[in-house]
């Protein structure tokens, strides 16, 4: 269904953008593949190619304007134009907000979270207006509420939603279709071991098992697909996460108990 489509994945070395490239090429698109990690993009870009897509790599950070920039050029340099763009690049953190020792882990998530959507956004604009194209931000369930330990995250795609809404706006009549993603805990990606722990250093390997409700890269990589086929606006996943809004306005003291018990039972 995407065949001959060009999309850029940030965050491409890893995880669900990794997930995504893959299906992707699996469906015939081109694929621009953009992270820091030269390695891990280059394992990423040999899985399209035996996949039957065609993908260039562009090593860069989100959080970098000049980067973001550059990537954009090499893409339409390399496939003549963009029809989607998705910015899942991301970091996350785990430490409660009185342990934190380095404040620099606020900064940086928002660096990555909020300002890399946005700096990839300036520069991709006008050729998905050319194209009629998506803009897709991978938020967060925690764009639309904050869990323990996860201040700094929970902030940033907080400020990733408040700029897409803002966007969908200024964009109305442009045909440039803005999709959030939603996701609830993806299992089995390099988030958890990444993320940013109270000194400023990475939580690393730990025994903090995912609930059985947290879905795989797979399951996740497929409904983006499916969304973007649909041009849908919005998507969670899974379903029953779009309880959420109205938890918090008719049952809020049911959901903070709720999201404490599941963080005290992962923490076990
Ligand atoms: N895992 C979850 O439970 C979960 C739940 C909801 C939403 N999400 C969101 O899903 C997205 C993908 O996360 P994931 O779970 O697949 O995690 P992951 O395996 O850690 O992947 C994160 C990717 O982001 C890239 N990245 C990080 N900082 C970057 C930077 N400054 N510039 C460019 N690339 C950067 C990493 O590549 P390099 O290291 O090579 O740069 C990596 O490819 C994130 O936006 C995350 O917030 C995840």
């Amino acid at each position: 269904m995407f065949a001959s489509k060009t999309f850029i994945i940030t965050g491409a070395s890893s995880g669900l953008g990794k997930q995504m490239a893959c299906d992707l090429s699996a469906n015939g698109a081109n694929c621009v593949l953009f992270g820091r990690n030269e390695d891990k993009l280059a394992e990423t870009l040999l899985l399209c190619e035996e996949l039957g897509g065609q993908a260039i790599s562009v090593i860069g950070d989100v959080s970098r304007p000049e980067d973001c920039e550059r990537l954009v050029d090499d893409a339409v340099k390399g496939f003549g134009g963009i029809d989607v763009y998705i910015s899942n690049a991301g970091l996350s953190m785990w430490a409660s907000f009185e342990e934190v020792k380095d404040l620099g882990i606020f900064r940086q998530l928002m660096e990555v979270n909020y300002l890399g959507a946005v700096h990839g956004a300036h520069f991709v604009l006008p050729h998905l207006k050319k194209s009629s194209g998506q803009f897709v931000a991978i938020a967060s369930i925690q764009s639309r509420m904050a869990i323990p330990h996860h201040t700094g995250y929970a902030a940033s795609k907080h400020a990733l939603e408040g700029f897409c809404q803002g966007l969908r706006y200024d964009l109305e009549g442009t045909g440039v279709n803005i999709l959030t993603v939603h996701p609830h805990w993806i299992r089995g990606t390099d988030m958890r071991a990444n993320a940013f722990s109270f000194d400023g250093g990475v939580v690393g390997e730990s025994k903090r098992s995912h609930n059985k409700e947290s879905i795989t890269p797979e399951e996740c990589s497929l409904a983006v697909l499916e969304a973007i086929h649909r041009r849908k606006s919005e998507l969670i996943i899974p379903n029953k996460l779009k309880l959420v809004p109205w938890l918090k306005l008719l049952w809020p003291g049911y959901l903070r108990w709720k999201i404490r018990s599941v963080i005290r039972r992962q923490n076990k």
